[in-house]
């Protein structure tokens, strides 16, 4: 009994802030020895930078914090995307927006990572992107301190195992 759970990260570019998200889950369900359980990708609502590296900013921010996040490529989100993946979630409101635009999301599957926030509930993680690093640092920060709230939520969730 090995069914994988499959967490897609979405924001605009898929550069900044979702390969930050899928670069710190990726570390984190390694460091807790539960990377068997989890499928992890990004993806962004535009496609303005389709296979692209993560931006300087994220990858420079990654790397301080010891996390490689250079083999990613930018990608834009799909029809498909939502009968493969049990959770979407997105990195702000106007992406919530986007996502929904494109195929409405089954019950439960589409989160916002701010919920996740332990200090505060429904906001944006800010878009870094043409920032400096101080921008990036907080960017890294927000989407860290989601994580446990994050991954409780996930783990606690029943998920149909036979998607497409
Ligand atoms: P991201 O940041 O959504 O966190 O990847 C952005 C990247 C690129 C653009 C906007 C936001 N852009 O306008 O190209």
């Amino acid at each position: 009994m090995s069914a994988s759970k499959r967490i897609l990260f979405v924001c605009l570019g898929n550069i900044c802030r979702s390969p930050l998200a899928e670069g710190i889950f990726r570390d984190y369900v390694e460091k807790t020895g539960q990377s068997h359980l989890y499928e992890i990708d990004s993806a962004g609502t535009s496609g303005w930078h389709a296979g692209e590296m993560p931006d300087k900013g994220s990858i420079r921010i990654a790397a301080a914090r010891g996390i490689d996040i250079r083999s990613q490529r930018s990608r834009k989100l799909t029809h498909e995307d939502f009968d493969k993946f049990d959770f979407i979630v997105a990195m702000d409101a106007s992406n919530i927006k986007k996502i929904k635009e494109l195929r409405e999301p089954r019950e439960g599957q589409l989160l916002l990572l701010r919920d996740f926030d332990p200090d505060s509930s429904g906001r944006d993680v800010p878009d870094p992107w043409s920032h400096g690093d101080e921008a990036f640092r907080e960017v890294f920060d927000i989407i860290e301190s989601c994580m446990p709230r994050m991954m409780a939520k996930i783990s606690e969730t029943e998920t149909e195992k036979s998607f497409a």
